[in-house]
């Protein structure tokens, strides 16, 4: 096998790569079952695909169920921070897929990398962040003509996504892969839950017992920090700007109040609103020494770094992954991944097993843009549902869990308004 050019660290961490990708395998049934399917059916023969996604050991198997459907792949990195690169090695080693991606990459690469997968002149496009289909737009021209459409995998793409189509901007259709229920009431809420604080533990090794935990947004992701913060006997204070979900944090039993008046009190603050300056100068000096503070939405926006960085006389990096910020007025103030999600710079992102629905998405996502080929507007599409139902069903059927049916009566009785008591 000639290897295609790629850019990546290191191929000789193929061998580990490889091995990290079948261990994540075993907990992603649904992945399995398709790569079967794909690999029988080959429906995605040809078709060019590039991938702007993190490159962990989850994407790597959905690369593989794409290349055994017969994609013609290459994928770059969504995040500077997010590479795994032995999984990046394994996929050009193993697998013949080029990859553009290398942890810690400066800007400058990583938009370089974005145009590298590019210029493999895609038909579909994978998102995490839509920073791929953003440039692709932004270069316009030749590279449009043979789109037929892309999907996006995460809430900040698909706010993004939104806002192009609602000026006119975006010139394909695109699947909010996010948007799926067997994606956000599992990836975000339970996958982030164990993630994010999977990422705080392992940068700072600081016990969450008895702590004052901060929740800023009380989205999917927000609430599976809280639920897990809560877990580990911390104090959860969720802060909101949307009324509806500040009562529904305030009735899960979490304290609901202003950030400013949260900051004062925090141990630990951690960002999930895939906003910007959520935790701006205001909020910052109202922080009480020794916060540590974290980020788990996906970009590195919603601290105000460059404000944290005014205040400080020095920064020093304490430990990998925690930067202290050492005030005029004394107070230290930590911050973990430089702002970027916490779970996938100071750990290996959300577990395969949930993952495993995310990526089947993504894969039925493709098969279905293909299908649809010409017919949907140029517009921010739902995954049909009875795409979602089917990830549902067959990931219960590998948990080995059995659910009920309705009858015939209880069929007739839902669609009927005649009978009441
Ligand atoms: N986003 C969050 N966790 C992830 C993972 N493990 N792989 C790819 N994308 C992710």
């Amino acid at each position: 096998m000639t290897i295609k050019s790629a850019d990546i660290k290191d191929l000789t961490l193929a061998g580990q790569g490889r091995r990290r990708m079948d261990w994540a395998l075993q907990e992603m049934p649904v992945i399995r079952a398709l790569m079967e399917q794909f690999s029988e059916r080959r429906p995605l023969r040809g078709l060019r695909i590039s991938g702007c996604l993190h490159i962990t050991t989850e994407t790597a198997n959905l690369a593989r169920v794409l290349t055994a459907g017969g994609a013609d792949l290459v994928l770059c990195a969504s995040n500077p921070l997010s590479t795994q690169d032995d999984v990046a090695a394994a996929l050009v080693a193993d697998f013949n897929v080029p990859v553009y991606a290398i942890r810690g990459e400066n800007t400058t690469v990583y938009y370089q990398h974005i145009q590298a997968a590019l210029e493999h002149g895609p038909q579909i496009t994978l998102d995490d962040g839509a920073d791929l289909i953003s440039e692709l737009h932004k270069s316009g021209g030749k590279l449009l003509t043979d789109m037929i459409g892309g999907t996006e995998e995460t809430t900040t793409g698909v706010i993004r996504l939104r806002a192009m189509a609602r000026d006119a901007a975006l010139k394909f259709p695109v699947i909010a892969v996010n948007d799926a229920l067997t994606k956000h009431l599992f990836d975000n809420r339970y996958g982030t839950g164990q993630s994010a604080l999977d990422g705080i533990i392992r940068a700072t090794n600081i016990l969450l017992a008895g702590k004052v935990f901060s929740v800023v947004g009380y989205g999917w992701c927000g609430r599976g920090i809280a639920m897990r913060a809560k877990g580990h006997g911390s104090q959860v204070i969720v802060t909101e700007v949307d009324p509806l979900r500040a009562l529904e944090a305030s009735m899960d039993g979490f304290q609901v109040m202003p950030l400013a008046e949260a900051a004062a009190r925090s141990d630990f603050i951690i960002t999930a609103t895939g906003d910007k300056h959520v935790l701006d100068e205001v909020q910052i000096q109202c922080l009480k020494d020794g916060c540590v503070l974290a980020n788990s939405g996906h970009f590195n926006v919603e601290i105000n770094i460059p404000c944290l960085e005014k205040l400080a006389r020095e920064k020093v990096r304490v430990r990998p992954f925690v930067d202290e910020y050492h005030f005029h007025d004394g107070r230290r103030i930590r911050l973990l991944a430089e702002g970027r999600l916490v779970n996938l710079a100071a750990a290996e992102g959300h577990p395969a097993a949930v993952m495993d629905m995310s990526f089947a998405n993504q894969a039925m996502a493709v098969e279905y843009l293909l299908a649809r080929r010409g017919m949907l507007d140029n517009a921010v599409h739902a995954v049909p549902q009875h795409i979602d139902q089917r990830i549902a069903r067959l990931k219960l059927e590998a948990m080995g869990i059995g659910i009920d049916h309705l009858t015939r009566e209880q069929q007739r009785y839902l669609q009927s308004w005649r009978e009441g008591t």
